[in-house]
């Protein structure tokens, strides 16, 4: 246990030299009592609320309720506004600022007389960003994960946020829906605060949080306007106060077995590929080297158990009425380490043993799931020598395994001109290929990872075809995409040297992929190959494009993923 001289904040307030006492000074100009804050820990509470951030609109509010637990547990809160990444309305997409609010994270943390802190986030790279962030800081930290919005609905019809904005918008394009219907799905899609309520990225990463031990037990899948949500900020204010005295911190979570268990979970969901990227960073900066391998070697043990779309039927919210994620994990204890430490200070065995699982199409039995292996493959093949990854459980069976004639767009520009384009040729055994979507290509490799089908096979009832890019896909996305492509074009990658009509041979059933060109012909093409001129010359695109890595290392900055010397602030 730690003594109130112990704590960090108190070589802000504790002492007796000139600092401290103008750091005490500004306590009473902030409205509060010596009484009210001195020897208590200070607890950071850094949320991304923000009016731009749909997803996050109740956290202002629900702020206020964690100050509550604070407050009541002897805490003193201090509410720190970091950059929200917004997944819809942020360009080119908030993966090119992750690592921004990872470094904002980090550094608010050790700049301020913070002891604790706790993360507000959920909408898509807000979880990674903050926990990156966190886990670099060191701190007892606990997340306080956003919920997901409500169901959607349409004339009774159940929506899913993303998916079927997709799948509807197919249909406008195919011509099968009409104005009236489209304004009322406008209206249907999203009808609440919370972040997506399909298994898309958010869902995935908040899950994956709760599973590293960071979140109390079953808050990832508490819907964000279910009052349930508000106790349970309330009650992670009260524990981050706890967390600091008994010196808990991040750090001690974070060892190898919890990203093990994380990847375990988030296969086990069906979860986003984003979740790929972005373990392979968090694990990175707890000092664990993950790979594609261990993703795909976990992936071929673990069935997936959530019927939830795009991979499934259902939607977040039954996903918490039939257990929610204490319920899931408590059908996976042989695959988990249950004797981890979470932040509850106990075991994960602790937070499932009043785990139950009420709706078994839900939350499938081990005997029936809705896929016998875990979401995720990992394919390898001279298309791409530092791996790819397909959802394969959200495509078309037919396609896993298919041999056909590429059709190359060379950026998303590209392929939004043409790809309507008869003249192409393209039919559905065509291979579309998108590049120049990459980490630096996109730049942030926006998901444009789900091509569109061409209007014409639209039209013609056509649902689903291959699809290669060195971008990424929106968790809600589906069909036969195979994403992330290592090395990217833009750096010269296999991806930057296919033509129209190359054969390309994907097989998920023995995890390749092939461009059937032999090695001489494509060293030909390299050669000729121009890299294209740097997008950025300043600013923060400059430095992301200087220090991001390829998909495979998870797209951290090299300087931020790597080990080394970063000395606590002097105080005085
Ligand atoms: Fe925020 Fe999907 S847009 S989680
Ligand atoms: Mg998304």
């Amino acid at each position: 246990m730690k003594a109130p001289e112990d704590l960090r904040s108190h070589r802000w307030f504790g002492g007796g030299d000139l600092r401290n006492f103008s750091h005490r000074t500004r306590a009473r100009q902030l409205g509060y009592e010596p009484e009210e804050h001195l020897g208590k820990p200070v607890i950071g509470i850094l949320n991304t609320w923000s009016d731009i951030n749909p997803c996050h609109q109740h956290l202002r509010e629900r702020a206020e309720q964690v100050k509550r637990g604070v407050w009541q547990a002897g805490g003193f809160p201090l509410e720190f506004p970091v950059a929200t990444l917004s997944e819809t309305y942020q360009k080119p997409t908030p993966m090119l600022y992750r690592n921004l609010l990872a470094m904002e994270t980090e550094e608010l943390l050790r700049s301020y007389p913070v002891d604790g802190a706790v993360l507000m986030g959920g909408c898509d790279k807000t979880t990674p960003a903050l926990l990156m962030g966190a886990a670099s800081a060191g701190l007892p930290s606990i997340f306080v994960p956003a919920g997901p919005m409500l169901r959607g609905n349409w004339r009774g019809e159940v929506l899913g946020s993303g998916t079927d904005m997709w799948k509807y918008w197919d249909e406008r394009r195919a011509g099968t829906i009409g104005d009236r219907e489209l304004a009322e799905l406008e209206r249907g899609l999203a009808r609440s605060p919370g972040h997506c309520m399909t298994m898309g990225t958010a869902s995935t990463m908040t899950s994956a949080a709760e599973v590293l031990g960071l979140t109390l037990p079953g808050a990832a899948s508490i819907p964000a306007v279910d009052s349930a949500h508000h106790r349970m900020a309330a009650a992670s204010g009260a524990r981050i106060v706890d967390l600091v005295w008994e010196d808990l911190t991040i750090t001690k979570l974070l060892d190898e077995r919890a990203y093990a268990d994380a990847i375990t979970t988030v296969l086990a969901l069906g979860g986003s590929t984003n979740a790929v990227i972005h373990l392979i960073a968090m694990a990175g900066r707890s000092g664990i080297s993950l790979s594609l391998k261990d993703f795909d070697a976990i992936a071929r043990r673990v069935p997936v158990l959530a019927n939830i779309r795009p991979g499934g039927d259902w939607l977040m919210e039954d996903f918490y009425y039939a257990g929610g994620l204490p319920g899931l994990l408590s059908r996976l204890t042989d695959l988990l380490h249950l004797d981890r430490i979470t932040v509850t200070g106990r075991p994960l065995a602790d937070s499932l043993a009043e785990a139950r699982v009420h709706n078994d199409d839900v939350i499938r039995p081990r005997d029936n799931p809705v896929a016998s292996e875990g979401g995720v493959a990992v394919l390898h093949g001279n298309l791409a020598p530092g791996g790819a990854v397909i959802k394969h459980i959200a495509a078309d069976p037919a396609l896993l395994t298919h041999t056909g004639p590429a059709v190359v767009f060379d950026n998303y520009a590209d392929l939004k001109k043409r790809i309507d384009d008869p003249a192409l040729g393209i039919t559905a055994d065509s291979v579309l290929v998108l590049r120049g979507s990459g980490p630096l290509g996109g730049p942030g490799m926006p998901e444009y990872g789900m091509l569109p089908i061409p209007a014409h096979l639209l039209e013609q009832g056509v649902r689903d075809m291959v699809r290669i890019s060195d971008a990424r896909m929106s968790g809600t996305s589906y069909g036969a995409c195979v994403l992330h492509v290592a090395p990217e074009s833009h750096v010269g990658g296999p991806l930057a040297l296919v033509r129209d009509g190359d054969l390309i041979t994907l097989d998920v059933p023995s995890r390749t992929l092939q461009l059937q060109v032999d090695d001489a012909e494509l060293e030909r093409r390299l050669a000729s190959w121009a890299a294209p001129a740097p997008r950025f010359e300043r600013g923060y695109g400059a430095l992301y494009a200087e220090h991001i890595t390829q998909a495979d290392q998870g797209c951290d900055f090299d300087f931020l993923a790597r080990a080394g010397a970063n000395p606590e602030p002097d105080a005085g």
